[in-house]
């Protein structure tokens, strides 16, 4: 029979996303509302391995549903990748009384929380990332917010590319995975998508394009360009010289991260939190919370870092007929 839980300790870990908030929110609550003692673990790994844990009740999860970033703050932490650091990790939970941990982060944060699985504490991983790259889940905390704080920059950048007649080429976050480009593009009609999964380096391409939409009386040309392609400036320099349309770039960077997020990251939040305590409650462990089909579901840890994800080849044909 599986053994029963009494605290559970909740960590955010890697790059942080709007709703991790509301995931930390569910997981105290619901936790609490099960009977069981609730640990808050500070910057991740980092502060698991510096013991920097505290008590968290329900009025300690007052008034940040709708706040971004993490209270418990993040990092990442190269000690833990170590088998000595996990050891120590598993350790220090015991040492806490901490017998289930819930990890919210990406399939890094999710590779310690199968380590730790391994040593005995009972592990539940919350896909929390802007990136949409978990493979086992439609759905990832932050996503949707970063994708909205994206697409109003980029029209903000196009008002002012049209007005200038220019080509903007901008620079969205996502590291090796596309999908914050690709559903920018879509959404910001742009004349270009740029991704690291589907991109040629045919630069001649692009510069058709500009030339020929130019011809057509286009006034500004938008060119959505992943993370994982970068090169956004000198791009634009080698753009700029063989069409003679002037052409900026501009990267969006870190404000992607932050912001309120949205009613939909709060909402899948706030359930995968408390799916996660649920999952603990039951006595499972070394599981990830997921969304798939429109349902929420959960599968081994090693299964769900073993799948493999790619963007949609529909979507992605799409958002070029749309862009004529
Ligand atoms: P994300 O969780 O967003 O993918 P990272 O890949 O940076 O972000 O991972 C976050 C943290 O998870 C790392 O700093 C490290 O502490 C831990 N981690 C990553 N890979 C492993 C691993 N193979 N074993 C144990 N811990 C890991
Ligand atoms: O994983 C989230 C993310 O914002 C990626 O899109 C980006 O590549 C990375 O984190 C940036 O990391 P840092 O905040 O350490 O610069």
């Amino acid at each position: 029979m599986a053994k029963e839980i009494h605290t559970i300790g909740v960590l955010t870990s890697g790059g942080d996303a709007p709703g991790m908030n509301a995931a930390i929110r569910a997981v105290v609550r619901r936790a609490v509302t099960q009977g069981k003692k609730v640990k808050g673990i500070k910057k991740g790994y980092n502060g698991l391995l510096n013991e920097e844990i505290i008590d968290m009740d329900v009025t300690s999860v007052s008034d940040i549903i709708q706040r971004g970033g993490t209270i418990l703050y993040t990092a990442r932490c190269k000690e833990f990748v170590t088998p000595e650091g996990q050891q120590e990790g598993a350790k220090i939970c015991r040492k806490h009384g901490i017998d289930g941990l819930i990890v919210i982060g990406g399939d890094g944060s999710f590779r310690g929380a199968q380590k730790l699985a391994g040593l005995g504490i009972n592990t539940v991983g919350i896909p929390g990332t802007i990136d949409l790259d978990i493979a086992c889940t439609e759905y990832t905390i932050g996503f949707d917010t970063a994708v909205n704080t994206a697409m109003e920059a980029i029209d903000k950048v196009r008002d002012t590319s049209t007005s200038h007649e220019r080509c903007s080429i901008i620079e969205v976050m996502g590291r090796n995975a596309g999908y914050l480009a690709l559903w920018c593009g879509i959404a910001n009609g742009a004349e270009d998508i740029l991704l690291p999964e589907r991109y040629d380096y045919d630069e001649q391409k692009l510069i058709d394009n500009i030339i020929s939409n130019r011809k057509k009386g286009k006034k500004h040309h938008i060119i959505v360009n992943a993370e994982g392609i970068g090169h956004s400036a000198s791009m634009a320099k080698r753009i700029e010289a063989a069409t003679g349309v002037e052409t900026r770039a501009t990267i969006l960077g870190h404000m992607q991260r932050g912001g309120s997020p949205t009613c939909r990251d709060r909402v899948y939040a706030s359930m995968m939190g408390a799916y996660a305590v649920d999952l603990l409650c039951a006595g499972k462990s070394n599981r990830v919370v997921a969304y798939r089909h429109g349902e929420y579901v959960d599968y081994d840890i090693d299964e769900a870092l073993a799948m493999q994800k790619d963007i949609s080849e529909y979507e992605f044909e799409i958002s070029r007929t749309l862009s004529v």
